[in-house]
């Protein structure tokens, strides 16, 4: 198994000086790889003060380059030292109009330049409350896997994040992420992707108090965190619990 994968994600935050604090703080772990997905402006100088942790952005273009004013490449992230980028966060799913295809193409552009797609999939509550959670989940995937196949899952990570989990304090249940890693790995055993080294995340109001009961589980291969990936002690604790019951 690969180790156990961490992944801030600090959405529209940070500054300079807040961020030389934040990622002075960190420092790194045996057993467990830790990354962060800092705004655009901020890679260069994330890049400067990692020790130890990867780089990643949070969304990518599709288009490699040409006339599409505000948008980065895929090759613009590998050469700013990115190593991971996030695919079809629900923000901007629901925010900025990504679809389904958009997603699968952005996963594709990011491969193609060498990158780690986070494939970001998830359910609202109305569809969980409604039954169709894996059915949501297989559509969002199925998509992708329209633009990356097999191969592309082989080099991807997937990060489970339930809608009604995000920035809400109300996380999944352990038994319920691990109820849908385990139908993602499905999902991709039945199509003879790989599973040894695929890392499926989940990612949903994860903090100190809860990371190692949902890492505990067996497929969960980590996770995705956005608020407690802001202060350093917080961070470093989620990433520490993926030691405990032998996690890493
Ligand atoms: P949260 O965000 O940890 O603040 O819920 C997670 C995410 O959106 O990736």
């Amino acid at each position: 198994m690969p180790k156990k994968l961490v992944v801030g994600n600090w959405k529209l935050n940070g500054s300079l000086a807040a961020n030389e604090v934040l990622l002075g703080g960190c420092g790194t772990l045996a057993g467990v790889e830790m990354a962060v997905c800092v705004p655009f402006p901020y890679l260069a100088q994330a890049a400067s003060l990692l020790d130890g942790m990867a780089l990643g952005a949070q969304t990518v273009s599709e288009f490699q380059s040409g006339a599409y004013t505000g948008e980065v490449s895929a090759e613009m992230l590998a050469e700013m030292g990115c190593r991971y980028v996030i695919v079809g966060h629900s923000e901007r799913r629901a925010l900025f109009g990504e679809d389904d295809a958009m997603v699968g193409r952005k996963a594709a552009a990011a491969l193609r330049a060498e990158l780690v797609p986070i494939v970001c999939v998830g359910e609202s509550l109305a569809e969980r409350e409604a039954g169709r959670v894996m059915e949501v989940i297989g559509r969002q995937l199925g998509a992708v896997w329209e633009s990356i196949g097999k191969e592309g899952f082989s080099r991807a990570v997937i990060a489970y994040e339930p809608v009604w989990a995000i920035g809400t304090g109300r996380a999944a249940s352990a038994g319920e992420a691990q109820e849908v890693h385990a139908g993602i790995r499905r999902w991709l055993s039945e199509r003879e992707v790989p599973l040894a080294e695929i890392r499926i995340l989940y990612g949903g109001s994860v903090n100190a108090g809860n990371a190692a009961a949902l890492f505990a589980m067996p497929d969960v291969d980590g996770g995705l965190i956005g608020g407690a990936s802001l202060v350093a002690e917080e961070f470093i604790a989620v990433c520490r619990a993926t030691m405990t019951n032998g996690g890493c």
